[in-house]
C-alpha cells in the first residue's frame, strides 16, 4: 500500500496514523454491522435477531424446507388434540348406557391408532426435513467461517485473540446456529402449534372453557420473560468463562515441555481450578434462580389446572357440556401449558445460542484482510526486468497500538534484480517486520515499497505466491506425509525424482529414507515428531521446488548444524542463482557470499556492503562478528 512521503517519525501526531489499514469489508453479510452492540439488544431482540440471522444465511432450498416442515406441524399440532376429543367422545359413549359393550370402543381405538401413526410418520418427515437442513447448514457455516480466518487481517483480529478461545468460540458459534434451527423447529414449534391447536378446538367446543384455559398464558408469559432476562448475563458470563479456560488449556499443551521441565503443573492446574471455580459459583446462582422459577411457574399451572378442572365439572353439573368433555378440557389443557413449560428452556438455551450465533456473524464479519479486497492489484510481475526486485522509499512502521515504538523507521534501500542480500542486525530490530511487509501480511506502513518496479499494493496474493518464496523463521509443518509437507502449495504435478531432489538439496533425503519413514512416513501435528533442523529442512526442500524471482529465508537455517547449513546454503546458490536472494540470519557465516549485507539497527539501515569490507569496518557488524568471535581473522 502506497503512503504519503515524507513521514517523519519525530511528528508524533503524524505517528499516530501509523496503524492497521483501514478495515476493508465485504459485502458478505451486510446486515450484522447495522445491529446495535450485543450487549445493548434486549433479550427477546437477542433470540428474535437471531433467529432471523439464522435463516438469513439459508438458501432458497433450505427456506421451502422449513416451510413444508412448519405446514408438517400444524398438521401433526391438530393430530396431537385429535385423541383428546375423541377420548371425550368414547367416555360419552360409555358412561351413556348402563353396560359398557366393547364393540363400542373399537372404531375409537382405530382412529386413536390412524392418528397416531399418520402423526409420529409426519414426525419423522419433518425431523428429516430439519436435520437435513441443520447438517447442510453447519457444513457451509463451518467452511465460510474458517475460510474467513484464514483471510482476515493478521496483525488486527487474530492477534487480539487468544488461539484457544478462538478456537472454543468458532465450533461453539456454530452449534449456536444449529441450536437456534433445531430448537426452535423441532422443540419450539411443534409445542407451540401444539398448543394452538389446543386452543382452537377448545374455541370450537365451548368458548367460555377456551378463555377460561387461556388466562393461564399472560402469567406463564410474565414468568418466563421474567427467567430469561434475568439470566441472560450469566449465560454470556459462563460462555466467556468456557473461553478463557479453552485459551488457557490450548496455550498450556502448546507448552508442555516448559511446564515439565519447570514443574509448574501445580501452578498450572491451580489456574485451571481458579476458572473453574468462578464458572461453578456462576452456575448454581444461575441453577437456583432457574428453580426457583420453575417452582413460581408449577404454582401458576396448578392453580389453573385446577380452575379449569373445577370449571368443566360445574359445566357438566349443569349440563353445559358432557361429562366426556371433562377429560378433553383437561387434557386440552395439558397441551396448552405443555409449551409454557418448555418454553422456559427453550428460551434461555435460545439466548444462549443467539450470542453464539452473534459470535459467528463477528468472525463472519471481520474485515478481510486487505491483500485480499484490493481493487485492480493485477499488476504482473516481469521477469526479464532491469529494474529493481525490491525498492523502498521512505518506509516506517509501527505496530498497532505501539505508535510510540517506531519498528521501521524512514527506510531507503534499493535491492537489484538478481542481487543476493544478507540481513543481520540483533534481535527485534525489526527484519522480519520489514519482511512481513514485502509480504503483505502486514499492512498500515507509510512510504512506497515496489517489487519489480510494481507498487506493491498492485501486486495481487496469487502474482506473490507465484514469484515469492518465503522460508519464515518458524516454519509451517503440519500432520500429513512427509510428502505432503514438501509438495505443500505448490501448484504443478512433482515427478518422484524431482521430489527427491528437492529432499537432497536440502539436506533431508537420507533421513526421510532411513529414519522418517520414507516420503509416506508421518508427520504429526504441528512436526512434533520431527527435529527444529527437521522441520527447516522440511520447510527448505518445499521452497527448492518453486521457482521465484524472489526468494526470501528468515533464519531459515538457524536451527542446521554447520555442515548441513554450509551444504543447503551452497545449494540455495546454487539452485537460485540468477535470482534475487534475502537472507536473514543471526548466523553471519551465513551471509559470507551474500553480494550485500543490510545491517538493521534502529528501524533503520545502519551498516551496508559486502562481507569482507564490513567486517574490516568499525561499526555493529564488526562488534557482532567480535562477540561471535567469527572475525575475519578467526574464521
Ligand atoms: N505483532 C506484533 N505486534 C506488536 N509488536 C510486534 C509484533 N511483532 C513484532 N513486534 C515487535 O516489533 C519489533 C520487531 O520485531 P521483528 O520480529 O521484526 O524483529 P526481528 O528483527 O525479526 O527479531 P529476531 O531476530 O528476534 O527475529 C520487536 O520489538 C517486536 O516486539
Ligand atoms: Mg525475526
Amino acid at each position: 500500500m502506497h503512503g504519503e512521503r515524507g513521514w517523519c517519525p519525530s511528528h508524533a501526531k503524524d505517528r499516530a496514523h501509523i496503524g492497521p489499514a483501514r478495515p476493508v469489508y465485504d459485502d458478505a453479510i451486510p446486515e450484522a454491522r447495522e445491529d446495535a452492540p450485543a450487549h445493548m439488544r434486549t433479550e427477546v431482540n437477542e433470540i428474535l435477531l437471531g433467529v432471523s440471522r439464522t435463516l438469513g444465511l439459508l438458501s432458497k432450498k433450505e427456506k421451502r424446507g422449513l416451510f413444508l416442515a412448519t405446514f408438517v406441524m400444524l398438521i401433526t399440532g391438530i393430530l396431537t388434540n385429535a385423541p383428546a376429543v375423541i377420548l371425550g367422545r368414547l367416555v360419552d359413549r360409555l358412561v351413556s348406557g348402563n353396560v359398557i359393550s366393547f364393540a363400542i370402543v373399537v372404531p375409537f381405538i382405530i382412529l386413536l391408532s390412524v392418528i397416531v401413526l399418520v402423526r409420529e410418520g409426519l414426525t419423522v418427515l419433518r425431523k428429516y426435513l430439519i436435520e437435513n437442513i441443520a447438517t447442510q447448514t453447519n457444513k457451509q457455516q463451518t467452511v465460510k467461517v474458517i475460510e474467513r480466518l484464514l483471510k482476515v487481517d493478521i496483525g488486527g483480529y487474530l492477534h487480539q485473540q487468544q488461539i484457544g478461545s478462538l478456537y472454543g468460540r468458532l465450533f461453539r458459534s456454530i452449534e449456536g446456529l444449529i441450536g437456534i434451527l433445531k430448537l426452535s423447529f423441532i422443540e419450539f414449534m411443534p409445542a407451540f402449534f401444539g398448543a394452538v391447536a389446543a386452543i382452537g378446538i377448545a374455541f370450537l367446543q365451548k368458548p367460555v372453557m377456551a378463555s377460561a384455559m387461556i388466562l393461564v398464558i399472560p402469567t406463564g408469559a410474565f414468568l418466563i420473560f421474567k427467567q430469561v432476562t434475568s439470566q441472560k448475563g450469566i449465560r454470556v458470563a459462563l460462555l466467556r468463562q468456557m473461553e478463557v479456560v479453552d485459551g488457557k488449556v490450548i496455550e498450556m499443551l502448546a507448552g508442555i515441555e516448559t511446564i515439565r521441565v519447570l514443574n509448574t503443573v501445580n501452578y498450572e492446574v491451580a489456574k485451571i481450578e481458579k476458572s473453574a471455580e468462578e464458572s461453578r459459583k456462576i452456575e448454581i446462582k444461575h441453577h437456583i434462580a432457574m428453580a426457583l422459577y420453575d417452582a413460581a411457574k408449577a404454582l401458576n399451572e396448578g392453580a389453573f389446572t385446577i380452575a379449569v378442572i373445577v370449571l368443566s365439572i360445574y359445566l357438566a353439573s349443569r349440563s353445559m357440556i358432557s361429562k366426556g368433555d371433562i377429560l378433553v378440557y383437561s387434557i386440552l389443557f395439558t397441551n396448552i401449558t405443555m409449551p409454557l413449560r418448555q418454553i422456559h428452556t427453550i428460551l434461555d438455551e435460545m439466548s444462549e445460542y443467539s450470542i453464539e450465533v452473534d459470535d459467528l456473524f463477528n468472525i463472519l464479519n471481520q474485515p478481510l484482510d486487505v491483500s485480499f479486497t484490493e481493487q485492480g492489484a493485477d499488476a504482473k510481475i516481469s521477469e526479464n526486468t532491469d529494474k529493481p526486485a525490491v525498492s523502498v522509499t521512505n518506509l516506517s512502521f509501527a505496530y498497532p497500538g505501539t505508535t510510540d515504538i517506531t519498528t521501521l523507521d524512514a527506510m531507503d534501500l534499493t535491492i537489484k534484480n538478481g542481487e543476493t542480500i544478507g540481513i543481520a542486525g540483533s534481535s527485534g530490530c525489526g527484519k522480519t517486520t520489514f519482511i512481513h511487509i514485502l509480504l503483505k501480511l502486514i499492512h498500515g506502513y507509510k512510504g512506497e515499497v515496489s517489487l519489480f518496479d510494481q507498487a506493491l499494493e498492485s501486486i495481487s496474493r496469487e502474482e506473490l505466491a507465484g514469484k515469492i518464496a518465503y522460508v519464515p523463521q518458524k516454519p509451517f509443518v503440519f500432520s500429513g506425509t512427509i510428502k505432503d509437507n514438501i509438495l505443500y502449495g505448490c501448484q504443478r504435478t512433482v515427478p518422484d525424482e524431482e521430489l527427491l531432489e528437492a529432499a537432497r538439496n536440502a539436506c533431508i533425503l537420507d533421513e526421510i529414507q532411513q529414519s522418517l519413514g520414507g516420503m509416506d512416513g508421518l508427520v504429526s501435528e504441528n512436526g512434533n515428531n520431527l527435529s527444529g533442523g527437521q522441520q527447516q529442512r522440511l520447510a527448505l526442500a518445499r521452497v527448492m521446488l518453486q521457482s521465484p524471482q524472489l526468494i526470501i529465508f528468515d533464519e531459515a537455517t538457524s536451527a542446521l548444524d554447520n555442515t548441513n547449513e554450509s551444504i543447503v546454503q551452497k545449494n540455495i546458490e546454487r539452485i537460485f542463482k540468477q535470482k534475487t536472494v534475502i537472507t536473514i540470519a543471526h548466523r553471519l557465516t551465513t551471509l559470507e557470499n551474500a553480494n550485500r549485507i543490510l545491517v538493521f539497527h534502529e528501524g533503520k539501515i545502519a551498516q551496508q556492503g559486502d562481507f569482507k569490507s564490513l567486517s574490516e569496518t568499525k561499526g555493529l557488524f564488526q562488534d557482532f562478528l567480535q562477540q561471535r568471535g567469527t572475525t575475519p581473522e578467526v574464521k
